[in-house]
């Protein structure tokens, strides 16, 4: 029997600010399950055509599934938010990519008619549930996977730096730079505003706040102040608190649904999924997965790189980013590739940061209607790649 894929369309992408993990973080007393809830209010609110009803299933990609983050997040902020018992959910796991991998599942069981409507989405309290906690690796496995440095993510940069010397901590360091400048640019102009559901929290001294902006951003970094950083992975090293992404709290939110069930409702989507693609690669240098996940996905989706107007990537660490702009062919300022900054600057909130990169890309084709297709990709611990092309929808000459 012959079915044909329907397509399938970003209509709104939310997240919340993006806290240092720790208790000098804005989250600090607040969980995970509470940073998930205002988001799906606000998807509602902001979308008056879609009612809670309509949501057929709500994917989180989590880490850590354990205490506030365990228990199958996905099917129970949905009756935090007062939706009834009706809205089916899940939990899924591919570490960071582990939000971007519920867009990918979203979109095809969309694509496949399972479902018309749904919210993925990724959360990760890294101050509540730190990375590793509780991990009970098999006895076999840091030999299975190449020693004990696949473990340690920034080991893993290390190991590039060892590997490809090519990438100096001079270019590290001018890349986080760059990073944090275009982040500041970007905050400046009001960028984050549409995207970031500010949220009331209480402080660590008891005291309550409106979270509305994100917390790591240091835009006035400059080459000098990163040059005396400890490389605290490795000594005299290359990985630094300054060219890494950090140690995040945060949660981000996508509604995709059918394009026909949008046009129905006549809402206006943002973007339309056109491929996703999964590739691994040595868990030892586990950043440089993009570059096979980005040539499969390109080639699924038939184009080239050359065709890909907007490039969000996300920036564990500068010489992963590195490594991979230059294998794609790609400058290291290629002003395509992270126009508003990145993970460095914002923080990497891990299962949340893949639908951050789809929420940038959502707000960049929303301001260029000139650019027809954006990639969206990101290492993962364990060494994997994942990596999604787009179609911007707001473009003049469609
Ligand atoms: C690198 C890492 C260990 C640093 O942690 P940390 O020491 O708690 O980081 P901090 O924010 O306290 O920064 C350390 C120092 O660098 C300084 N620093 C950080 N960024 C800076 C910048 N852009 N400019 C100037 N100084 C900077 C801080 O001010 C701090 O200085 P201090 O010690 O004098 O206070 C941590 O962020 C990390 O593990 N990152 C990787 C996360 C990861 O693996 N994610 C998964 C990816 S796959």
């Amino acid at each position: 029997m012959g079915r044909e894929l329907k397509e399938v369309v970003v209509v709104d992408a939310v997240r919340t600010a993006f806290g240092k993990a720790g208790e000098k973080g804005i989250f600090w007393r607040t969980r995970a399950d509470d940073l998930i809830v205002p988001l799906l209010k606000a998807l509602m609110e902001r979308n008056s055509k879609i009612t809670p009803d309509m949501i057929e299933d709500n994917i989180w990609g989590v880490t850590n599934q354990m205490k506030e983050q365990g228990g199958t997040i996905g099917r129970v902020v949905t009756m935090l938010a007062d939706w009834g018992y009706e809205i089916p959910g899940c939990s899924i796991d591919r570490m960071c990519a582990g939000g971007l991998s519920a867009i990918g599942f979203g979109a095809t069981n969309i694509a496949a008619g399972m479902v018309d409507c749904l919210i993925a989405g990724g959360v990760e309290h890294m101050g509540h549930l730190p990375m590793g906690f509780m991990r009970d690796p098999h006895p076999n496995a840091e030999e299975a996977m190449g020693g004990p440095s696949a473990l340690n993510m920034g080991m893993t940069a290390e190991n590039i730096h060892e590997r490809f010397p090519e990438f100096t901590r001079e270019m590290a360091d001018r890349y986080a730079v760059e990073c944090q400048r275009k982040a500041g640019i970007a905050i400046k102009a009001g960028k984050m505003k549409d995207m970031i559901i500010p949220l009331e929290v209480e402080s660590a001294d008891g005291t309550f706040m409106i979270a509305a902006e994100d917390q790591p951003p240091r835009p006035n970094t400059t080459m000098a102040a990163l040059r005396d950083l400890r490389t605290p992975f490795k000594e005299n090293g290359n990985v630094t608190a300054g060219n890494s992404s950090g140690l995040n709290d945060g949660a981000c939110a996508v509604l995709l649904m059918s394009e026909d069930r949008a046009r129905e409702l006549r809402i206006e989507p943002v973007m339309r999924w056109v491929a996703s693609a999964v590739a691994a690669v040595d868990p030892t240098i586990m950043g440089t997965a993009p570059v096979p996940a980005t040539r499969k996905v390109l080639k699924k989706a038939g184009i080239s790189m050359d065709d890909i107007d907007i490039i969000e990537m996300n920036e564990a660490f500068s010489v992963q980013a590195l490594y991979c702009l230059d294998r794609l062919g790609l400058r290291w300022d290629d002003p395509r590739v992270n126009r508003w900054g990145g993970a460095i600057a914002y923080g990497h909130p891990l299962a949340s940061s893949g639908p951050r990169l789809v929420a940038f890309l959502a707000g960049l084709f929303n301001e260029n209607s000139n650019a027809r297709y954006g990639l969206t990709t990101m290492c993962v611990g364990r060494g994997q790649g994942y990596s999604i092309i787009w179609e911007n929808l707001r473009t003049k000459t469609r």
